[in-house]
């Protein structure tokens, strides 16, 4: 009886690292377990031979000794390669377990980067033991996106650190930083100063909450830390809609508008609003080193009431053949189009944009209306590359448990296991464009999201099943091994004092609220 209690726990011990290693999320396109362990202790070495791998090596070399377990290191070396010439994928990696050896192998710094974090996520959840396997992985998408909206609420530069953090562990590789919007200009611009001292005051439910906006310098930081973690930033300055901010501070480029949609889109005639996005765009293209400038486009018809009654933008429409107001709507993308190539980078806009005339050579279409789903397949079918972004299952500011309360639903809400399965549901219609979808972002609107905790919240866990959806291989996804995973990830997140809803205990994580003010809309 007590040989087969011990042996029960022998079984037991050696199982445990391995199941450690099976919490790696997001879940490796392979991944073979091995006999054995390698430990790390306190003393781990961590070897690079030159430049970024003996860089990234002292990096991984110093984490690893803060996760270290109690007993002494394994007697072999981690070692860090990159071979350009291999056949690996870009961002793929291969990280190779033994009881005497790590190795980190990858055909690009990305790549590495890559197995530096998936290594790291296993030492974690072991404790310092790592059970022996091999990984060979790669990414299904170029683009694993989160969004954050800053400016309905501004949360600075330390959360916006953290979650980049959480985003390198979870393979993700691009913020989309919605900066501008109605209730506030989040970002110097040094030839517009009143952007910023008039145009940041305020928020979604305070109009006169103190100034909030990011400097030049804070903006050079957040971009440089996260390139460091392979996370390209991609700023958004929404036009000719969504203007409001930058409209009230300077209104002779604001076009009109009615009650609360005053100053809501640019003034789309004068050559003075061009030169002025031009001058805006110079210095964010000098911030912002990605290839990428998204330029909104949407919602326009919210607020351009005064493009049908002023009368010098009916003359323009005359003037320019636009035959109405949708017409002069794309003849003002179009100009931005142009804005952004001429500056050397590529425009993105929401998938208003399809219908825009832009060329597909231009522009890259984030799709968001899920009830539009043929805008999709218009965007695909007329050329352009897509983002996947649809706000079912995709949206962030939706309710993600059945009796939670406070954000959006639209026939219902986007719970996690809804986002795991993406784009499953809507595959089909991206079949033979494969080569022109480029991926998929977890987006996060914040009019009833007013603080950390709530932005936490919202965030988590879900942000880890956009991460699998984006980056593991529909062969290797399954959600109830996934969900089995999670917690070890969670734990993770609780080192780092966040406040995510818990799926497996929902009443231990009470959903936060945000203070009131007219609701966002439903179904809308
Ligand atoms: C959007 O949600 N208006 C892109």
């Amino acid at each position: 009886m007590k040989k087969q209690i011990s042996l029960g726990v022998l079984f037991l011990l050696c199982l445990l690292p391995l199941c450690a290693q099976q919490s790696l999320l997001p879940t490796p396109a392979s991944m073979r377990l091995a006999k054995g362990t390698f430990v790390i202790g306190k003393d781990i070495r961590v070897q690079g031979s030159n430049g970024y791998t003996a860089q990234l090596g002292a990096q991984l070399q110093a984490e690893l000794r803060t996760l270290a377990s109690s007993a002494s290191s394994s007697p072999g070396s981690i070692r860090l390669s990159i071979d350009k010439e291999s056949a690996m994928p870009k961002e793929g990696y291969s990280l190779i377990i033994t009881p005497t050896d790590v190795l980190l192998q990858a055909s690009d710094e990305a790549g590495l980067f890559y197995a530096k974090e998936a290594l790291l996520q296993l030492a974690r959840s072991g404790k310092g033991v790592l059970g022996a396997c091999r990984i060979e992985d790669s990414p299904r998408y170029e683009w694993r996106g989160f969004m954050l909206d800053e400016s309905r609420h501004f949360f600075g530069k330390e959360k916006v650190k953290q979650y980049l953090d959480i985003m390198a562990s979870l393979r993700l590789n691009v913020f989309h930083w919605h900066l501008t919007d109605e209730p506030g200009w989040r970002i110097e611009i040094k030839r517009y100063p009143k952007l910023t001292s008039e145009g940041s005051v305020g928020n979604w439910h305070d109009p006169k909450a103190p100034a909030a906006f990011y400097t030049q310098e804070d903006i050079k930081e957040i971009v440089a830390y996260a390139a460091q973690r392979h996370i390209m930033v991609i700023p958004e300055f929404d036009m000719p809609g969504h203007a409001t901010a930058v409209c009230r501070s300077y209104p002779e480029i604001s076009g009109g508008g009615e009650g609360k949609w005053e100053h809501f889109t640019f003034h789309p005639c004068k050559e003075e609003t061009y030169q002025f996005i031009s001058n805006v765009l110079d210095e964010i293209v000098s911030l912002f080193p990605a290839p990428y400038i998204h330029i909104g486009g949407d919602e326009v018809h919210y607020g351009n009431q005064s493009w049908f009654t002023d009368p010098d933008i009916q003359q323009f429409i005359r003037d320019k053949k636009l035959q109405n107001e949708t017409g002069l709507e794309h003849y003002f993308i179009r100009r931005a189009a142009d804005i952004v190539a001429s500056k050397g980078k590529t425009m993105i806009g929401w998938d208003e944009v399809v219908d825009a005339g832009v060329s597909p050579q231009k522009a890259v279409i984030m799709w968001w209306r899920h009830d539009r789903k043929h805008q999709l397949v218009k965007a695909l079918e007329n050329g352009f590359r897509v983002i996947m972004t649809p706000r079912r299952p995709l949206y962030a500011d939706f309710v993600q448990y059945a009796t939670h309360k406070v954000g959006r639903t639209w026939n219902g809400y986007n719970p996690i296991e809804d986002i795991y399965r993406f784009p499953a549901p809507i595959i089909h219609l991206t079949k033979d464009y494969e080569n022109q979808v480029m991926g998929m972002q977890f987006s996060l609107w914040t009019e009833r999201v007013a603080d950390i905790k709530r932005l936490d919240f919202m965030t988590f866990p879900r942000l880890i099943a956009v991460a699998e959806a984006a980056w593991t291989p529909e062969k290797a996804k399954e959600c109830s091994s996934f969900m089995r995973k999670l917690p070890s990830f969670l734990e993770y997140l609780d080192t780092l004092g966040i406040y995510y809803f818990n799926p497996f205990d929902p009443a231990s994580t009470p959903e936060p609220d945000a203070p009131a003010k007219e609701d966002v809309l439903q179904n809308g």
